[in-house]
């Protein structure tokens, strides 16, 4: 069994689960032992207390391509470094700090959207929250750079990138005229030029390691190129999917529109609190992740033994965790496949046997996490009271199981003003 990452991998994995259960050793073509692992407790403990016998696995040489050795890829001493470099820009007061650039991302949708309900034409909602969330991200890294410097060129840069297609001559042109774009914005701020205003740029340029010795050029522009990666298209996709899932289910939107009527009535109520305070929201936004995390398989590769509970993992071998799978698993989840946010309803019972875990577990946890809820939150607190969005055709999305998990066609809506 060969097990890339590719629309295949999916089934393969599921039929080894069902043939031999949570735990599976598979001998790889190239001789390389692999484990796909679907215990909850064995996961937990890879991704927490064992971290640190792990590096990244088998995918991960492509995404380096873009990312060069970025956070998300890099490993050991260099992810130590970079992660507690970047990690203080990532606290909720600075992300608050950035809660109006996404009302600022919200009020340019709204104003498509109310273009195209007056014209009576559908809205493509795959390509609206993609274009959304990396507004988003850019203007959070680049403030009014993004006006001066990106969107001069024409058509953004950088959509491109949520078009997976890593291996290809002309992404490789792009990816270098990108990261020539971000030399320039770089050297502009290091002579004082460009914006001053509070960005995510601003915030890399600052940080400094143990030593006092801030990020090199080739450092930033690869964390820079990780951040925006990282930070658009998994937001984007569950956006996408939470948009499909309302119009799939009107009693979660009459609730949806309960919850924002009660704490978001109008713009100028917005805050961290109120946001917090939009509890059926956050059980929307946890469900859809549950059903469809954009990260849906992991993978690592163990550089020393790691000695489990119930098995040994000798050094140089791949494993395989999958969210997909677990989220949808029966002995976790009863009727796993019911798009049901009363799941994360507050509860006295505890909720740790149920593997959850969109944004990974332990150190390597994603650290746009708040980010991530609070622009979401923003985003169908102000979106969903203004517009209805009816799916133009009905039937179920097919999946596309790649580096990212997204629907393989665009989903359409038609939208009216309510
Ligand atoms: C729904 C939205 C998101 C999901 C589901 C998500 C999921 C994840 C997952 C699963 C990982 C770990 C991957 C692995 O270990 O193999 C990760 C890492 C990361 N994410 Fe996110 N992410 C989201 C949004 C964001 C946003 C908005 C940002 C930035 C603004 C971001 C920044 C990062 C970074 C920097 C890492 C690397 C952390 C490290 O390795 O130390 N993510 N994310």
């Amino acid at each position: 069994m060969a097990l890339g990452i590719d629309s295949g991998t999916l089934a393969s994995l599921q039929k080894l689960r069902l043939e031999y259960g949570d735990m599976v050793s598979i001998t790889k073509p190239n001789g390389r032992l692999a484990y796909f692992i679907n215990d909850a407790a064995e996961v937990r403990r890879i991704l927490t207390r064992r971290h640190s016998k792990y590096h990244k696995g088998p995918g991960f040489e492509r995404v380096k391509m873009l990312l060069g050795n970025g956070l998300i890829v890099s490993d050991g001493d260099v992810w130590r470094r970079s992660r507690r470099m970047i990690q203080p820009a990532f606290n909720r007061q600075n992300v608050h700090r950035l809660m109006k650039v996404m009302v600022e991302c919200c009020d340019r949708r709204a104003v498509h959207w109310a273009e195209l309900a007056a014209n009576g034409e559908n809205c493509n909602i795959t390509s609206e929250t993609s274009d959304f969330a990396l507004e988003l991200i850019l203007i959070s890294v680049f403030s009014s750079d993004y006006e001066s410097r990106i969107m001069t060129e024409g058509e953004n840069p950088f959509a491109f990138l949520s078009r997976d297609s890593t291996r290809d001559l002309s992404v490789v042109m792009k990816v270098r005229h990108l990261r020539e774009l971000l030399q320039s914005i770089i050297d502009d701020r290091r002579a004082g030029k460009g914006s001053t205003e509070f960005d995510f740029l601003s915030m890399y340029l600052q940080a400094t390691d143990k030593e006092g010795k801030p990020f090199s050029d080739a450092e930033l522009l690869d964390e820079l190129m990780t951040l925006i990666v990282a930070g658009f298209e998994t937001s984007a996709n569950t956006l996408n999917w939470v948009w499909y899932l309302i119009a799939r289910h009107p009693e979660v939107e009459a609730k949806l529109l309960v919850d924002a009527a009660e704490h978001l009535p109008n713009v100028s109520a917005l805050s961290a609190e109120s946001l917090a305070a939009m509890q059926y929201t956050q059980q929307v936004l946890e469900e859809a992740l549950r059903l469809y995390p954009p990260v849906w398989l992991f993978t690592r590769r163990s550089h020393e033994l790691d000695e489990l509970d119930d098995f040994d993992v000798a050094p140089d071998t791949d494993i395989y965790l999958s969210p997909f799978i677990l989220h949808r698993t029966e002995h976790y989840w009863s009727d796993p496949e019911r798009f049901d946010p009363d799941r994360f309803a507050p509860t006295d019972k505890p909720k740790k046997d149920r593997p959850f875990f969109p944004f990974s577990l332990g150190p390597r946890r994603c650290l746009g996490e708040y980010f991530s809820f609070l622009e979401m939150k923003v985003h169908l607190g102000l979106l969903l009271p203004r517009f209805r969005m009816q799916l133009v055709d009905e039937a179920e999305p097919e999946l596309e199981l790649s580096i990212n998990l997204r629907a393989t066609k665009d989903i359409f809506m038609k939208p009216t003003e309510r």
